[in-house]
């Protein structure tokens, strides 16, 4: 039976622990899952209990841990664990343990459990380079991935010997924001994940650009890059590919995810345009600045300490659209889909809903994702929107967390993109 329950709070989180020296950053994951409201069951493969200890476990989630199914027989809890969640996160995954799951088996509590859930299954490997390079583990994991599991690229960077490469475990804030993304995204008949996006590309721009004004100073805005963030985890889960323009996000990089850090409106304006002609969509949930300054000063501006009521004068100059001029770009071509956002507070006798729905006419992208910011949204988890066409009608309408939200703006991107055929 498949879940209904779209986030974490409430949720009954399954936690699958394999035998890698990473399982320490798994305590973390686990701390993470139980604050966002989740009940977590942590059931650790035999050999990862060399490295994390189940009092760690118990002590962290809040209840007993079983690694075999000779215990808690009476409970049936090799059936009874994978029934009830409404998520399974394994982290870390070895190469073994990637190669029973591919392959079926069921010798212990968290393989046997593996094949009892119909719950969507997030799959963070960590190992050795070459253990995630080999063949065998190529085709375990793109199997397993044809299966509907989620299984993330691991980071790269330092293992643990003098090593380095891809495979080290992600970070636990973002395994625990895929494993948001997974239990929000929309689902298969059998409970997992719907892939909807495998093939696509798409290039999002997130965070708030800041315009130099001399060395020490900048102008900027609000933007934390949460919605941002929150489209490229939903998108990965949902099989795509994910190209990330930065401004200034100090979050952990979505795993898989390329990401290109910008600082202002020209870098951003720059990245984009190098990248959005070989993408299947342009996400711009960016805030960018629509002034920067004129002439940025070489040296600090100083006070005049002659008058206190003197004040240096700045001009700004307009900065590039890039969403119009990404639209003017495209021209006649179907590719990318463009998806705009648009922050509005209403003024000047119009509504914010009025402003926004000119705004989509004016700007002329496909989808322009509307929030009324007048009740506030820069940094906060929600968010309320209503989705518009080019013409400024109604297409959809979300609300709740930002990752519903990324959802929903994604429902209706598959919905552009099935006209629209696959990048070479
Ligand atoms: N945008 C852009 N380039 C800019 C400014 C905004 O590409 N220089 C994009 C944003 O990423 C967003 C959309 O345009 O997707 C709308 O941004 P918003 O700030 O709401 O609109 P503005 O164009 O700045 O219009 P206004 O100042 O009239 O509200």
């Amino acid at each position: 039976m498949s879940s209904e329950l779209r986030t974490l709070e409430g949720a009954r989180v399954l936690v699958g622990v394999g035998g890698g020296i990473a399982a320490y950053k798994t305590a973390h994951l686990v701390r993470g899952l139980v604050a966002s409201g989740a009940s977590v069951r942590v059931v650790p493969t035999e050999a990862s209990l060399a490295f994390v200890g189940a009092a760690t476990w118990e002590a962290l989630s809040h209840h007993p841990v079983l690694t075999s199914v000779f215990e808690d027989v009476d409970e049936v809890a090799h059936v009874r664990h994978g029934q009830q969640a409404d998520l399974v996160v394994i982290a870390p995954a070895t190469a073994d343990l990637l190669a029973r799951m591919r392959i079926g088996r069921a010798d212990d509590l968290l393989t046997a459990s593996l094949l009892v859930t119909r719950a969507p299954v997030v799959v963070a490997p960590a190992m050795h380079t070459e253990m995630w390079e080999h063949p065998s583990t190529r085709e375990n994991v793109a199997v397993l991935r044809e299966r509907g599991l989620v299984v993330l690229e691991p980071a790269v960077g330092r293992l643990t010997g003098p090593d380095s490469g891809p495979g080290r475990l992600p970070e636990p804030e973002a395994i625990l924001e895929a494993a948001r993304a997974a239990i929000a995204a929309p689902r298969t008949a059998d409970g997992a994940v719907r892939r909807d996006l495998v093939g696509r590309e798409l290039l999002i721009s997130a965070g708030g650009t800041r315009e130099r004004l001399d060395p020490v100073r900048y102008l900027a805005n609000h933007s934390s890059g949460k919605q941002g963030w929150a489209l490229a985890h939903a998108a990965l889960v949902r099989g795509a590919r994910v190209h990330l323009a930065a401004a200034n996000v100090g979050l952990e990089t979505p795993p898989g995810a390329v990401r290109t850090d910008v600082g202002d409106a020209a870098e951003l304006a720059a990245t984009i345009a190098a990248h959005r002609g070989s993408v299947d969509a342009l996400v711009m949930a960016a805030a960018v600045a629509d002034f920067t300054a004129a002439e940025p000063a070489d040296h600090k501006i100083k006070k005049d300490e002659s008058s206190t009521d003197s004040v240096p004068v700045i001009s700004l100059r307009r900065t590039e659209d890039v969403l119009r001029s990404s639209v003017l770009d495209r021209g006649d071509a179907q590719r990318p889909v463009i998806v705009g956002f648009a922050a509005e507070t209403g003024g000047g006798g119009a509504s914010a809903l009025e402003l926004a729905r000119a705004k989509a006419r004016r700007k002329g992208a496909d989808l322009l994702v509307f929030n009324d910011i007048t009740t506030g949204v820069f940094g906060a988890d929600e968010n309320a929107v209503r989705i518009l066409d080019a013409e400024g009608a109604d297409r959809g309408a979300a609300a709740g967390s930002k990752t519903a939200v990324a959802h929903a703006v994604l429902d209706e991107l598959v919905g552009l993109l099935a006209d629209v055929s696959s990048t070479p």
